[in-house]
């Protein structure tokens, strides 16, 4: 009697592991799970403004990241999940109210910012490829020299967008801290749409704590 109710009462605690866990607790932001249930968190990428007044940690990071372009004549400015830290302005095509929310960008040798989309922190997988898309950004496709990148014109709305596929690299960091090596892959002929490769520790997933959402109560109830 006695062995019977801990068999079941461990078949039911492994087997709503994985179910109850989304019901009960609402996924992090910047956050995912891959389709073999390995938990991914990439916030610990998102690097974020000094609060006023707040002493700055030692070694955070003081700008967004960023990725020479190379032949691309330009440099991107770029943060995980979050806004970029810098204060950008005046950015092509794109309205001010929404400014504040622009994720990448980079300046043309003109001087002009160009937008490559807005903040965004739901990962997809492609197999076995994690990924994270920003859209939204400054118009494209309207013109066609290279340092201008295609500025676009008032008929046009066809906007910038970018991806990053992230892979798993434990061993180019030696500290500790979150860390990331981002790289331009390329860009669409119309320079609609751009390409990044980010390289981290925290791609290669783990688990936030499956042994934490196994005993708990919660997935225990969760499917009763
Ligand atoms: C950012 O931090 C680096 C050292 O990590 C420092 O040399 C640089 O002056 C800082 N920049 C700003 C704008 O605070
Ligand atoms: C891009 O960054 C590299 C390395 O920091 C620098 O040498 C280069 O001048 C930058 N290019 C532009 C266009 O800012
Ligand atoms: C834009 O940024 C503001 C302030 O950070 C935030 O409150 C708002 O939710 C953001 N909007 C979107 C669409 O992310």
């Amino acid at each position: 009697m006695k062995s019977g109710w801990l068999l079941t009462c461990f078949v039911l605690t492994t087997c709503s592991a994985f179910a109850a866990e989304e019901a009960l607790k609402p996924r992090k932001p910047c956050t995912v799970q891959s389709p073999k249930h390995l938990d991914f968190d990439l916030s610990g990428l998102s690097v974020l403004p000094k609060t006023e007044g707040q002493k700055s940690t030692k070694g955070a990071r003081n700008e967004s990241w960023m990725a020479i372009g190379y032949d691309s004549g330009v440099n991107y400015t770029i943060n995980i999940c979050a806004p970029v830290i810098e204060d950008i302005k005046d950015v092509e095509g794109v309205d001010e109210s929404k400014w504040q929310n622009i994720s990448a960008f980079y300046t043309s040798e003109s001087g002009k910012t160009f937008s490559l989309g807005m903040q965004h922190s739901e990962f997809v997988f492609r197999g076995r490829k994690l990924v994270l898309h920003y859209q939204d950004g400054s118009p494209c496709g309207g013109g066609n020299s290279a340092s201008e990148l295609a500025d676009g014109d008032s008929k046009n709305t066809r906007r910038k967008s970018m991806m990053i596929s992230f892979l798993c690299d434990q061993d180019s960091f030696e500290s500790s801290k979150p860390n990331m090596a981002l790289s331009f892959v390329g860009a669409s002929p119309d320079f609609c749409h751009y390409g990044f490769e980010a390289r981290t520790p925290l791609a290669c997933g783990g688990s936030i704590a499956p042994t934490e959402q196994a005993v708990g109560p919660g997935s225990l109830f969760g499917i009763m």
